[in-house]
């Protein structure tokens, strides 16, 4: 998924000479030491720490997120996790059926007809996507878009799915990626906005009602919205349809954010997945830019979590403590792809990583200096790893309680997992130095095509008998 645009204008351009060993015109806040440097030694030092995490904060990250889910759970004042109950159970591996999904809450909308064959096994049978902003020609997720010109926008995709059919009728499951309340599977009200998103007028809608009534206006009536459920939600539902002992279900890309199965052992609620709204957790440390980065953000003080580590927000930390670094005001707005380009940069000289923050920046580096700056934009994507792991270990921790650890899958999908480097190995390491010789038995898989067959299971155990 690529990002949405960036969150801050670019700051003003900075010229403060070269970096190391090439003294081009410094300013005098950038002399150290009788050295003309690109940027100082010293305030590198502390930005970079402001990124680090060691083993024992992450530990008490884990402790305080676990005391969180049961606050959340018990709807107690003060809880950051909002635990909604998502009225799914798991799926039993033998739903059958052609159904239809709808896919919205990342960059692009999808529409897909799908046919479970039960087994873990599916096909597609048709699919479109399409961007939800296309510079320059729309933008439906900005401030200036309706629910209705969105929901239209939508209908139109599902129509293209069928064919235009109008005589099948179809049972639509529909994955939406933003906190919903729930008082059944198919009654989802939209709590609030995240990830950037603005359209007026769906915040407090019953979202399957404003589908309904743009299918309505296309006289698309065959089309039956029969579920909603959570991104993380498709994802532990399509994993665990292909794999036993799976209860954990995770988003790591535009958005971050994990749900899982509860079976509420004390016997007060009927077991059923929980989608934590875990982006929303606000017990973390956070550093200057994190605070800066909320300030500018279209809802700040909230999803703080989420802001430390997903890809929407993970280039513009970086922008953030570079311009701090640099001495610029503002945030450089990076995306969390070129922070993925300056990650990969294997090359000694550095120059790709180089060319991708001069492009930024307007300013050059000497190859150590590009060293340094690669090093800063990893520390940026190293701690959202293991935050993100650190969530993990909690949950597993509360599904465990008291008793003997199982074996068992945690399904992840994104962008980020899959495609940031590093992640995915400092995820694991994270893991490991958190849950010790429990680790084993923990395996993180891939699920990657969650969130449409998550949609169409989800159809799917609405007709269950
Ligand atoms: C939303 C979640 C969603 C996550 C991943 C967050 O911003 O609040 O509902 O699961 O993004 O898409």
């Amino acid at each position: 998924q690529a990002p949405l645009p960036p969150l801050t204008r670019s700051p003003s351009p900075v010229s403060n000479g070269g970096g190391w060993g090439e003294p081009i015109g410094a300013s005098p806040q950038f002399f150290l030491g009788g050295v003309t440097m690109g940027f100082d030694r010293e305030k590198f030092d502390e930005i970079k720490a402001a990124f680090t995490i060691d083993d024992d904060a992450l530990r008490k990250i884990a402790d305080d997120f676990r005391a969180d889910m049961c606050a959340g759970l018990a709807g107690k004042e003060g809880a950051t996790l909002r635990m909604l109950r998502s009225y799914a159970g798991l799926p039993s591996g033998k739903e059958h059926g052609s159904f239809l999904a709808l896919d919205f809450g990342g960059t692009n909308v999808r529409a897909q007809r799908i046919l479970l064959k039960g087994s873990g096994e599916y096909e597609v049978l048709s699919r479109v996507a399409k961007p939800l902003t296309l510079p320059g020609v729309y933008d439906y997720v900005s401030a200036d878009a309706t629910a209705e010109e969105l929901f239209d926008f939508l209908a139109a995709i599902i129509d293209e799915a069928i064919d235009g059919n109008r005589e099948t009728k179809y049972l639509l499951g529909h994955t939406f990626s933003f906190p919903s309340q729930q008082t059944n599977l198919n009654n989802a009200k939209l709590i609030v906005w995240t990830k950037e998103f603005a359209t007026q007028g769906v915040e407090g809608k019953v979202v399957n009602d404003l589908l309904k009534e743009a299918l309505a206006r296309r006289g698309m009536t065959n089309v039956v919205p029969v579920a909603v459920i959570n991104d993380t939600v498709a994802v532990l539902l399509a994993a665990a349809y292909k794999h036993e002992h799976t209860y954990i279900g995770s988003i790591y890309a535009t958005g971050q954010n994990t749900c899982y199965y509860e079976d509420f052992a004390d016997g007060s609620e009927p077991p059923t997945v929980i989608n934590m709204e875990s982006g929303g957790f606000g017990h973390l440390p956070f550093s200057k830019y994190d605070d800066i980065l909320d300030q500018e953000s279209e809802q700040p003080g909230a999803q703080r979590l989420e802001k430390m580590v997903s890809g929407r927000y993970l280039g513009t930390l970086y922008g953030a403590a570079l311009a701090d670094l640099l001495g610029a005001d503002g945030v450089y707005p990076f995306s969390s792809i070129e922070l993925s380009e300056i990650i990969t940069d294997a090359h000694l000289d550095r120059h790709a990583a180089g060319a991708v923050i001069e492009a930024k920046t307007g300013m050059t580096f000497t190859a150590a200096e590009r060293a340094l700056l690669q090093e800063l934009a990893t520390a940026v994507i190293v701690r959202s790893a293991r935050i993100v792991a650190a969530t993990y270990v909690a949950i597993i921790q509360h599904r465990m309680g008291e008793n003997e650890f199982e074996n068992q899958f945690v399904a992840v999908d994104g962008s980020v997992y899959e495609k940031v480097p590093l992640v995915a190995h400092h995820l694991r390491g994270a893991l490991d130095t958190l849950l010790l010789d429990e680790a084993v038995n923990v395996k993180i898989i891939l699920e990657n095509a969650g969130s449409a067959l998550g949609a169409a299971l989800a159809a799917a155990m609405t007709t269950r008998k």
